[in-house]
């Protein structure tokens, strides 16, 4: 139980990666908010497993686009736990993948940004200060290892998630002298149901470890990144791919 005693809130985790990583870190012994915009029903079952794994746990609905949504968050996990120790900046919202001509600046590109630098930057700004209280924290915001590569017409998605890599060293500058730790990881495609059988022959055909990562794959090297292992680790992106990253 390495995470006793610490307060973790995880965006967008009433499902998949979000969800592993919120049993992950229950399982180590951390309280945990599980953040959802809609799926209560969703969230309430996650929060059944990271109890039934060891840890505390409470639901937080919230926009983590919207600034006063995430204070309410984030006050709501000081009050209950006292405060926050761990940051995981997790949901999405489904990306176009369509020519270029046909990408919205302001609905496609925009929008994009809104959930991932944007939802980071508003959970970042509300919980730091409570980190910097407690003597330090660790952050963790979720890349994908495509956006290092010319994702075919996925022209929204990339430039989000490059921009948050670039926040996530820029965070671990200023933020080492408080004892507070900010990476980044990166998966690959995870979640093998999802992946038609056409798909899984090219994706394990680029994958040294031969198969298609589960969420738990992933919630494992985040909660790696958030424990004392780690403790000397910060501004690093943590490719969790398989060895995909080298060869596609
Ligand atoms: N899955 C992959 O193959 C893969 C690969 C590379 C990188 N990643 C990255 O890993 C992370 C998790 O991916 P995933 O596929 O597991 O996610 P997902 O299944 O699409 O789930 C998205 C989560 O975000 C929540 N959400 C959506 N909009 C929100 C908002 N405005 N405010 C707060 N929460 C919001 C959703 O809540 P509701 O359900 O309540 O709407 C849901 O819990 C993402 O950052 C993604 O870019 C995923």
């Amino acid at each position: 139980m390495e995470l006793e005693g610490k307060a973790a809130i995880v965006t967008g985790a009433s499902r998949r990666i979000g969800a592993a990583i919120a049993v992950g870190l229950g399982a180590r012994g951390a309280a945990v908010v599980i953040n959802y915009l809609k799926g209560e029903d969703e969230a309430e079952k996650v929060a059944a497993r990271v109890e039934a794994a060891g840890g505390r746990a409470l639901i937080h609905a919230a926009d983590v686009r919207d600034r006063s949504a995430v204070k309410g968050m984030v006050d709501e996990a000081v009050s209950a736990f006292g405060g926050v120790d761990i940051l995981i900046n997790n949901a999405r919202t489904p990306h176009p993948v369509r020519p270029i001509l046909e990408i919205d600046w302001e609905k496609d590109m925009l929008s994009q940004m809104q959930i991932h630098l944007g939802g980071a930057f508003h959970c970042c700004q509300e919980a730091i200060p409570h980190m910097k209280r407690r003597g330090g924290g660790a952050i963790v915001n979720m890349l994908s290892i495509s956006f290092r590569r010319g994702n075919y017409r996925s022209h929204s998605y990339g430039p989000a998630k490059a921009a948050l890599r670039s926040f996530t060293m820029s965070l671990a500058a200023e933020l080492g002298e408080f004892g507070i730790r900010v990476n980044s990881a990166s998966p690959a495609t995870t979640a093998p149901e999802r992946v038609d059988d056409a798909r899984r022959e090219r994706l394990l055909a680029q994958t040294p470890l031969g198969r298609i990562a589960e969420p738990e794959d992933v919630a494992d090297a985040v909660v790696y990144l958030c424990s004392d292992a780690a403790r000397y680790v910060t501004g690093v992106d943590l490719q969790v791919s398989g060895g995909r990253d080298m060869t596609f």
